[in-house]
C-alpha cells in the first residue's frame, strides 16, 4: 500500500531531538514498521495548493496520516481525486481538517488516537487561565525591558479563586480542565455541552450545565472553548455572542481556531470588552505575520496569551500518539477491530458524538 503522512518539518530541532515524532525528519517512528510490511511511505510537509506533494501524492495514496499540527486538509474535491483512499488517521485528536460528510460519501474511514493529548491540553488550558487573569505575561516582559512598576500590572491582575470558569465543550479535554480547577475554589464551575455529564461526573467537579449559550457566557467571568470544530461550532464565537460575555471576561482556545471569528475577538480584546485572549489554535496555520491574534492587545496593552498550536504536541503527547497511529495501522493492515473511540468516521457513516448532533 502507499502511505501518505503530512507532517511538520522540525528541522535542526527534530535531528537533535528524536522524541520529536510528529515532524518530516523523524515520521512518528513509522517508516522501520512500514517498510517491513513492504508498504510504501512518502512523508511531506508541502500541503498547500494544487502543485503541493500532499495533492500530487494523495491522488494513489490508500492511506493518508496527518497531524492537527499542519494539517493536510482532505476536502471533497482531494477525495474525488484520491481513488485509492481508505483510511484517514489523525496523529492526535482533532480530526476537523477532513471533510466529514464527504468521507462518508466516499467511504473512507477517519480515526484519531483519541485521549492522546487531552492532559496536555487541559494543563495548557489550566496555564493559560491563570497568565490571562493574574496578568503574567505583560509582567515578564516588564522584566526583561529591564523595568520595574508594580502597579502598571497589579492594576489588571486578579485571582482566580472566586471567579465563574465555563466550558464550552465538556468532554475528555473540557471535563479534564473542570477537574484541575476544583482546587483554586472557583465561585462556579459552568459547562455548555449538549451531552449532559452523569450526576456522578457533574458532582465530582461540582459543575452546572447551562443549557442557553448566550446566558452561560453571561456568567462566566472565564471562557474556555474545547468543543471540536464541526458545521454547529465554526464562528460561534461571534460579535453578537460576545456581545453577551461579562465586560472584562477571559477567553482561552485551544479547540480550533475557526470557533472564533479572529477580527471579532481583535476588537473585542481593543475596545477592553475582553480582558484577555488565549489559545494555541489559528484559523489559518501557520498563522501568517499579520494575524491579528499575534499583535493584539487590552487598553493596558496586555491581554494577549497567543502561542503557535503545541499545546497537544509536548513530547510525552508525541509519544502517545506516534504509538497510537501505529496501533491504529496495524489493526487496519491485519483486519482487527478498531478502539471504538477513535473512530470519528467508519465506513460510510459517522460514528463519533462530537462532531455535531446529527
Ligand atoms: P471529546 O470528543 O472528548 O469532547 C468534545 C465535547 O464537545 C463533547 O462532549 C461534545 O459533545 C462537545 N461538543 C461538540 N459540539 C458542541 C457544541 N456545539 N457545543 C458544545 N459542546 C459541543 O474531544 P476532546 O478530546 O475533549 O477534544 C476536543 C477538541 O479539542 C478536539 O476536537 C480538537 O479540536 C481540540 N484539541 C486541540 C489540541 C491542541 O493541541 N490545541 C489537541 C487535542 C484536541
Amino acid at each position: 500500500m502507499k502511505i501518505l503522512a503530512v507532517l511538520y518539518n522540525g528541522f535542526k530541532a527534530a535531528k537533535a531531538e528524536p522524541r520529536l515524532l510528529g515532524t518530516v525528519e523523524n515520521e512518528l517512528g513509522l517508516r522501520p514498521y512500514l517498510e517491513s510490511l513492504g508498504h510504501e511511505f512518502y512523508v511531506t510537509s508541502d500541503k498547500e495548493g494544487p502543485q503541493s506533494e500532499f495533492q500530487k501524492h494523495i491522488v494513489d495514496a490508500d492511506i493518508l496520516i496527518t497531524t492537527p499540527f499542519h494539517p493536510g486538509y482532505l476536502t471533497r474535491p482531494i477525495m474525488e481525486k484520491a481513488k485509492n483512499l481508505k483510511l484517514c488517521v489523525t496523529a492526535g485528536v482533532g480530526s476537523d481538517h477532513v471533510d466529514i460528510n464527504a468521507a462518508v460519501d466516499h467511504k473512507i474511514q477517519v480515526l484519531e488516537v483519541t485521549g492522546s493529548n487531552v492532559t496536555s491540553v487541559a494543563e495548557h488550558v489550566v496555564m493559560s487561565i491563570l497568565n490571562l487573569v493574574r496578568n503574567f505575561v505583560p509582567a515578564h516582559e516588564m522584566i526583561e525591558r529591564g523595568e520595574w512598576q508594580v502597579s502598571d500590572i497589579a492594576r489588571n491582575a486578579f485571582d482566580l479563586e472566586g471567579k465563574t470558569v465555563g466550558t464550552i465543550g465538556a468532554g475528555r479535554i473540557g471535563y479534564r480542565v473542570l477537574q484541575r480547577l476544583v482546587p483554586f475554589d472557583c465561585k462556579e464551575l459552568l459547562y455548555f455541552d449538549y451531552a449532559s455529564l452523569s450526576a456522578e461526573r457533574e458532582q465530582a467537579v461540582g459543575a452546572r450545565r447551562i443549557n442557553d449559550l448566550q446566558e452561560f457566557v453571561s456568567k462566566c467571568d472565564v471562557v474556555t472553548v474545547n468543543a471540536p470544530l464541526h458545521d454547529g461550532t465554526r464562528g460561534l464565537i461571534n460579535k453578537k455572542l460576545l456581545s453577551h460575555f461579562k465586560k472584562g471576561a477571559w477567553l482561552v482556545n485551544t479547540a480550533r481556531g475557526a470557533i472564533c471569528e479572529a477580527d471579532d475577538v481583535a476588537e473585542a480584546l481593543k475596545s477592553g470588552h475582553l480582558n484577555g485572549y488565549a489559545g494555541d489554535v489559528w484559523n489559518v496555520q501557520p498563522a501568517p505575520k499579520d494575524h491579528p491574534w499575534r499583535q493584539m492587545k487590552n487598553p493596558l496593552g496586555g491581554g494577549n496569551g497567543m502561542t503557535p498550536h503545541y499545546s497537544g504536541t509536548t513530547l510525552d503527547a508525541q509519544a502517545r500518539y506516534a504509538a497510537g497511529t501505529k496501533t491504529i495501522l496495524q489493526n487496519y493492515f491485519e483486519g482487527k477491530p478498531q478502539n471504538p473511540a477513535d473512530v470519528i468516521v467508519g465506513v460510510g457513516k459517522v460514528e463519533s458524538a462530537s462532531y455535531g448532533q446529527r
